[in-house]
């Protein structure tokens, strides 16, 4: 199908880590974009063309759109009916308290919220990560509560974005899946010339059913936890055995059946969707009664907690039996580099541990140091990672900056008390450091 000539007009509807790049990158896409979100501070940030959480780039694309007028965000769901003809729900859906499962009360608040509102054709489009058997309920309420009834139709288009590379990866993703009903002739086209320009460069597209759609994104996820959480079961075989995980995992790595990607042994997984989508979907199969088919996933879990159970035991190692009154410095709190997302953050997970052991902890992030104040008061911060290990009993290398990787052990050593240091993530420059005159240790290596 050709490019269509008209700007399609599209809403994003929740403006978060995925909605915001969403938006962004459809007025990239050459549509006209309406963001819409409930909080009305982060719709006046937006609309300054200001991006309220760290992403590669964002900021950038997404002043060059506000200030051409292509994307204007708004709180109010009447505009957003009247103006778009394309609504992407791109809310969040994160653990319920207390539960393994997904909380969908904002999933379901955008379909109630904008539903009243639809008095003409519209597609609404699902990008959330969802329990499977969500977005056909939703196509029922939608149809339901919409003036213009079955004409406000449902599509689920699952997101693969990864922090860091969200604009990367929603501008050229691996694919596109399109779940649809099968009762829409139209939707397919719709979403077919939304994307026209990824298509035409040739990014695969699998048009499928709602449920297989669904399943993707949280299949997706649940194989590449399984894929960390091997490779660190093999690093606690390893550390057992006196093989070096690193090697094992390259030499992995050059099977092409395997591949290295996420075969980084270290402090394991965490953020705002592996650990909780893994989770909603052990809890998902269970109430489908085939629990039996994800049980792995508990050890999936498992494993990757363990991880940072090992980090505070080799610190406690390092401090000769005991944490009290010792100096710890934590180098990283993002739960990964080029973020400053600490949603589960394994880096002050295992901060705020080490501290309830009695240790002093000073922690360093190059982004996200605001956030882990908010939520760790009671940590101490520096504002470099030398100041974070001034006269410390041993630094820990938690979230792999780059700005980690470049330090130079030499001139490091006259800050620290002891030159002890714990690479949580197996990819500091081993024989330099030890070169230097430090104990070096690392998960799943001599
Ligand atoms: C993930 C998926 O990759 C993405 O497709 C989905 O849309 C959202 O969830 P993200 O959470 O941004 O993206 O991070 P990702 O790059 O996948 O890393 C997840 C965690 O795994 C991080 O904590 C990272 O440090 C850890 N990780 C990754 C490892 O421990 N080892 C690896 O080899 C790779």
């Amino acid at each position: 199908m050709p490019t269509q000539s008209r700007p399609l007009r599209i809403t994003v509807i929740g403006t978060g880590y995925l909605g915001a790049t969403h938006a962004a990158c459809m007025a990239e896409l050459g549509h006209e974009v309406l963001g819409v979100d409930v909080d009305p501070e982060k719709v006046a940030e937006l609309q300054a063309g200001r991006v309220p959480f760290y992403e590669p780039g964002l900021e950038e694309l997404l002043a060059k759109h506000v200030a051409t007028g292509r994307l204007r965000f708004t709180t109010s769901y009447q505009e957003a009916a009247e103006f778009g003809d394309i609504h992407f729900s791109c809310v969040g859906t994160p653990q319920k308290k207390g539960e393994s499962g997904a909380d969908l009360r904002y999933v379901d608040a955008v379909i109630d919220s904008l539903a009243p509102h639809l008095t003409r054709p519209a597609l609404v489009v699902g990008k959330s990560t969802v329990p499977v058997g969500t977005a056909a309920r939703l196509a029922e309420r939608l149809a339901e509560l919409a003036p213009v009834g079955a004409d406000a139709q449902l599509a689920w288009n699952p997101e693969f974005l990864r922090e860091g590379f969200a604009i990367e990866d929603t501008l050229g993703p691996d694919r596109l899946v399109f779940g649809l009903s099968g009762q829409e002739p139209g939707a397919e086209q719709r979403l077919r010339a939304v994307y026209a320009r990824l298509l035409e460069a040739g990014v695969p597209l699998v048009v499928t059913d709602f449920p297989t759609a669904e399943l993707v994104k949280t299949a997706a996820n649940a194989f590449l936890a399984t894929k960390i959480s091997f490779i660190n079961a093999m690093a606690e075989v390893c550390e057992a055995s006196g093989a070096d995980v690193s090697l094992l995992s390259t030499s992995l790595s050059y099977d092409s059946r395997i591949g290295g990607r996420f075969l980084n042994a270290g402090l394991g997984f965490g953020g705002g969707c592996l650990p909780k989508d893994i989770r909603a979907f052990m809890a998902r199969a269970g109430e489908l009664g085939v629990d039996q088919a994800l049980t792995f996933l508990r050890e999936v879990d498992s494993i990757n907690m363990r991880r940072r159970d090992r980090v505070v035991e080799l610190t406690r190692e390092h401090c000769d039996g005991s944490l009290l009154g010792r100096r710890v410095a934590v180098w990283g709190a993002a739960f990964k580099p080029d973020s400053d997302d600490i949603r589960d953050s394994p880096a002050l997970n295992v901060a705020a541990r080490l501290q309830l052991l009695g240790a002093e902890v000073t922690v360093y992030d190059p982004k996200a140091m605001d956030n882990a104040r908010k939520m760790y008061p009671t940590l101490a911060y520096a504002d470099s990672p030398v100041g974070a290990a001034h006269r410390a009993d041993v630094i820990l290398h938690l979230t792999e900056w780059q700005e980690f990787r470049a330090i130079d052990p030499v001139a490091l050593l006259p800050t620290v008390a002891r030159p002890r240091i714990i690479d949580g993530r197996n990819i500091l420059d081993r024989e330099r450091w030890r070169e230097a005159g430090w104990t070096y240790r690392a998960l799943g290596r001599p």
